[in-house]
């Protein structure tokens, strides 16, 4: 079966913005592939974190992939730092990452911007990155789109450890979805929601409350004009409320369109926050008994100890190729 590998860092809360661009998109390929889903705290302390907050987050997140479909008989789900592999090949990879490669990342450089001090975990982010998906192997990462110049990073340096050792890693590919890549700000369409904006408005969390996901769907900034229409270039805030539409509801953009033909902004947001709530409580109820039962300490231990598996046996066959001496 082919590979498949993606994470989700715990710093934050995760938002409608990762469920769709990925989350969602890993229930659906646990049927088809050997799956390996990782909450990543190693890149979360990247940026500095909080120690309760990120023990909080971290099992929230991993709660938060079981409630949302992902089945962990079928799908591995653990914390990155307990397969510990991913750190040595991280190391490894890190030695064959140029410094230009690296200062051309966009995420670095939108992260490092205006900071007086920038952390060297935050440069080398990307090499640990590659290692993740190497590791495994992985044929295939679902990952939004702002992760694309990540996963070109790691195809190429694929591609070098190839050229130099021989012929041992697989070149993985994007899987990022047609639509729905990039869920932006409710706030602003021309930043994409994200975990870490400040202004709770701007996202909705996948935790939210019915009565918080409504209101902040009804104070979405919407574009003037009032048709429905789907036009990122000329409406780009009613184009993001159409696509999260779509990806909630299941209806393609056109249909969603067609629906709300000749009508205006009002019923439209109203509808959305219900498709929204309708997506999301069942999640939420899930999410509730998961934590409540206790079971994800051994779901993450059983899921750490499979990857660990396929882990080593990658780390030795690339550290033998390499030169280094057997332990
Ligand atoms: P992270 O935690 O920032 O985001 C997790 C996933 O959600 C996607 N995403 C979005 N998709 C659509 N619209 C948005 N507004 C939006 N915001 C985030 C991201 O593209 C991502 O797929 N570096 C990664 C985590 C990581 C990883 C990996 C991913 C570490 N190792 C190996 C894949 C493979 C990150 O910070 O994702």
């Amino acid at each position: 079966m082919k590979r498949v590998l993606s994470g989700i860092q715990p710093s934050g809360k995760i938002t409608l913005g990762n469920y769709i661009g990925a989350l969602k998109n890993f229930v659906t390929l646990q049927d088809d592939y050997t799956c390996n889903f990782m909450v990543v705290d190693l890149h979360a302390i990247t940026v500095s974190q909080d120690p309760a907050d990120l023990r909080e987050q971290s099992e929230a997140v991993a709660a938060l992939f079981v409630a949302a479909g992902i089945d962990p008989n079928k799908a591995n789900v653990y914390m990155q730092s307990h397969v510990r592999q991913h750190s040595q090949l991280g190391w490894i990879l890190t030695t064959l990452t140029s410094m230009g490669e690296l200062e051309r990342m966009t995420q670095f450089k939108d992260k490092a911007a205006g900071k007086e001090s920038v952390g060297a975990g935050l440069f080398v982010y990307p090499a640990l990155m590659a290692a993740d998906i190497l590791i495994y192997n992985a044929d295939l990462v679902p990952v939004g789109e702002d992760q694309k110049q990540h996963l070109e990073l790691t195809r190429d340096l694929a591609g070098r450890f190839n050229h130099r050792f021989g012929e041992y890693f697989t070149i993985p590919e994007p899987y990022i979805p047609k639509v729905g890549a990039r869920i932006m700000s409710l706030d602003d369409a021309s930043n994409k929601m994200s975990k870490s904006n400040p202004n709770a408005g701007s996202a909705i969390y996948l935790l939210d409350s019915p009565a918080d996901i409504r209101k902040k769907i009804s104070r979405a900034t919407t574009d003037s004009g009032r048709e429905v229409k789907f036009d990122p270039a000329n409406k780009p805030e009613v184009s993001n409320l159409i696509t999260i539409y779509s990806q909630c509801s299941g209806l393609s953009v056109a249909e969603v369109e067609q629906r709300y033909e000749g009508q205006m902004y009002g019923p439209f947001k109203k509808d959305l926050a219900e498709v929204v709530v309708g997506t999301l409580e069942p999640i939420q109820q899930r999410y509730r008994e998961i934590r409540e039962s206790g079971e994800i300490r051994d779901i993450l231990r059983q899921g750490a100890e499979r990857a660990s598996e396929m882990a080593e046996k990658t780390l030795r066959d690339v550290q033998n190729v390499m030169g280094f001496l057997p332990e």
